[in-house]
């Protein structure tokens, strides 16, 4: 069960309390604009905790919950994903609407990107980006990752930014 600490947030794993915040994450369109496109029910929010935990299980690897330590509120998700077929080892970032626009996602992103070099080893990690996604796009860039090129993913086209071990040491 890893766990991180920022100075702001606690990186851990999904639990079965989190679903009435996870669904809302998952039920708001502006949140799944680039995610799917359509907003999930509960059920499919449910189904997709499940999965991060059995990525974790499989991969050695996978997503946290990212609470606020400050008030316990679950604000989103941040890690690795790599389901079969991925086009490689990526690191995502979602956070529920309320919760943009304060350096959550690049605050756990940096932990976890930080923990894929250092713990797990990891040479390379990548983001699979919409080009029409200009916040997430920043998420990368602050992080100092560059566009490396482009994947189709569940049919979409995305862009693939990505960074490497050496230059992440560099910053
Ligand atoms: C992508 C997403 C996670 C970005 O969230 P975000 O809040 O913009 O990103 P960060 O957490 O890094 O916050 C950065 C913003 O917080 C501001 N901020 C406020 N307080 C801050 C602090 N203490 N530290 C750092 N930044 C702070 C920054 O100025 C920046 O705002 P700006 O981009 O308007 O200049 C969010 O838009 C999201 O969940 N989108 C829907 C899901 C999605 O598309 N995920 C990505 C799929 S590829």
């Amino acid at each position: 069960m890893v766990t991180l600490q920022t100075p702001r947030l606690l990186l851990r794993m999904f639990r079965q309390t989190d679903i009435d915040a996870y669904a809302r994450i998952c039920a708001d369109p502006d949140v799944m604009r680039f995610l799917g496109g359509t907003p999930m029910s509960r059920g499919e929010a449910w189904r997709q905790m499940a999965m991060f935990l059995g990525h974790w299980q499989l991969r050695g690897y996978g997503m946290w919950a990212v609470e606020e330590r400050e008030t316990g509120t679950l604000v989103g998700r941040v890690g690795f994903l790599e389901p079969e077929g991925w086009p490689g080892f990526e690191l995502a970032w979602t956070l529920g609407r309320p919760h943009w626009g304060r350096g959550f996602a690049s605050e756990a992103a940096r932990a976890a990107l930080d923990y894929a070099f250092t713990t797990l080893g990891r040479e390379r990690v990548i983001s699979l980006i919409h080009p029409d996604n200009p916040r997430s796009i920043r998420v990368a860039e602050r992080l100092g990752e560059h566009v490396e090129g482009e994947a189709e993913v569940n049919g979409w086209h995305l862009r693939v930014y990505a960074i490497r071990k050496e230059a992440w040491r560099a910053r």
